[in-house]
Parts: structure tokens; C-alpha cells; sequence
């Protein structure tokens, strides 16, 4: 799903990599917006905090003939590079698991050099915070290892008292089918059906998030990510 997801292309286009560009990507995974820039950029490192993620990363770069990524095993809160070491900082689908968010933004700029670009796609939610309660709860009983998704407007915050300057942002929206979702995440009957009755019990303001739908007796709802792109200062 992160391989082909609408946000992969859109990040590429609009932070239009340059082939002399040293890029470092947060919370990797599998390694496919690494593997995307790769093409585009003189050296990848590919970072992420569990090691058996990085062995997919290498094993998909082998494949593609891709030998300017190098992978590194590391916390998005505490990167171990030098101030000022990347033209480019990619964090896709992964914002979500900081715990400390606005710690992960300062490193990722303090690695970035002047002028150099951050380019970040994530989950978002609804402002209402009763709505960002429930659809995380939603979220962490799929994924114990979701830890927050933040409205749109909360993001830009952040970044831009960190020192960014956000010049692009679009809000995508992408359909699930239930099981197929929460099958990924290897999500056992007793937590399906929790998470449906939370479905259920969808507060009014986030059904224009989720707009849930039943068809043939599956559950098929959506979820909102943005793209962004923003720059840190000359
Ligand atoms: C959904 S996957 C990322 C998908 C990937 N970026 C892509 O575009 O296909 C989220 C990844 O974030 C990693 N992660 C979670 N917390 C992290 C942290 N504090 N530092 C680095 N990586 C982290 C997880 O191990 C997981 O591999």
C-alpha cells in the first residue's frame, strides 16, 4: 500500500530533487519514498528506528540496481548526523508514531542546510479535538504503535516555529476496505469488532473524514493524508 499510495508521486514532483542532493528519509520502512528519491539524488540514507524494516529496504534496493541508498538504524527524535548534512529530509506515513513530535521537527532541521527542503506526508485529522481523540484511539487499537495524527493546520504550526517555511500542501483522501485495513496490522476478531463499534459510534463532525460505507456487508471508509513541502531558511 505505501509503495503505490497517490502521496509518493505527488512528493516527488513537488520537491523536484536535484542529482547533487545528499537526502536522508525518517522512518523509512519498507524504504519506498528512499527508493523513489533515489533516481533523482546523489546518496539516500534511509532511516528507520527497527532494524528488520531496513533488511526489506536493502532487499528492494538489490532489486531495483539502486546502489546509492545506504541504510541506517536510528530514532527520528535523536539523529546521529551532523548539523547542516542534507539538502533533503523526507518523512512519509511515519509523523504519526513520534511520541515527541516537535523534537523529531528540530532534528530534522537542524540536519537540514539552509535553504534545503523537508518533504512530508502524514495522516491528518479534523481540528475538533474530541474528533482527534477518537479517531486516534481508532487508530492505536489498530496500531499500538500509533501515537498521534495532528489536524493540518496544527502541522504547519509546528513547522513553521521550527524555522520552516511551508510553501505547498495538499490534502489527499484514500478509501479502505475494513478487513483488508485492519488485517495488516494483524488486528484479532475481539479488536475488529471494537473497532467497528467505534465505526458505529463515529462522532457526527468526523463522518466527513471517515464517510463510512457498507457495501455487501463490508465496511469501506476513508482517511485523509497531506503532502507538504517546506523549506528552511536561507
Ligand atoms: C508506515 S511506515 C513508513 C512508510 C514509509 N515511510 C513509506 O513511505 O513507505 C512507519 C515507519 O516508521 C518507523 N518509526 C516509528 N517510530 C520511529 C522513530 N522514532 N524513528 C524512526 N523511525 C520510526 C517504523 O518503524 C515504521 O517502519
Amino acid at each position: 500500500m505505501h509503495a503505490k499510495g497517490e502521496s509518493l508521486a505527488r512528493l516527488v514532483a513537488w520537491v523536484n530533487p536535484k542529482s547533487d542532493w545528499q537526502a536522508l528519509d525518517v522512518g523509512t520502512g519498507a524504504g519506498h519514498t528512499a527508493l523513489a528519491f533515489a533516481p533523482h539524488v546523489a546518496h539516500v540514507v534511509a532511516l528507520d528506528l527497527v532494524r528488520e524494516m531496513l533488511v526489506k529496504t536493502t532487499d528492494l534496493a538489490d532489486r531495483r540496481n539502486i546502489t546509492n541508498l545506504e541504510t541506517r538504524e536510528g530514532n527520528a527524535e535523536v539523529l546521529r548526523f551532523d548539523d547542516a548534512s542534507f539538502d533533503l529530509v523526507t518523512c512519509r506515513l511515519a509523523f504519526h508514531h513520534f511520541p515527541r513530535p516537535r523534537q523529531a521537527i528540530s532534528q530534522f532541521v537542524r540536519v537540514l542546510r539552509r535553504g534545503g527542503t523537508l518533504g512530508f506526508t502524514d495522516n491528518i485529522v479534523t481540528p475538533d479535538e474530541d474528533c482527534a481523540e477518537h479517531y486516534n484511539t481508532f487508530e492505536r487499537l489498530r496500531d499500538p504503535s500509533h501515537h498521534w495524527v495532528y489536524p493540518l493546520e496544527r502541522l504547519q504550526t509546528m513547522f513553521e516555529q521550527a524555522g520552516l517555511q511551508v510553501e505547498a500542501t495538499r490534502q489527499l483522501t484514500k478509501e479502505f476496505e475494513f478487513h483488508q485495513w485492519a488485517d495488516r496490522q494483524h488486528v484479532s476478531s475481539a479488536g475488529k469488532e471494537q473497532l467497528l463499534e467505534m465505526m458505529r459510534n463515529t462522532p457526527a463532525k468526523l463522518t466527513a473524514l471517515f464517510r463510512p460505507r457498507w457495501d455487501n456487508g463490508t465496511l469501506y471508509f476513508t482517511l485523509w493524508e497531506a503532502v507538504m513541502v517546506a523549506r528552511k531558511a536561507t
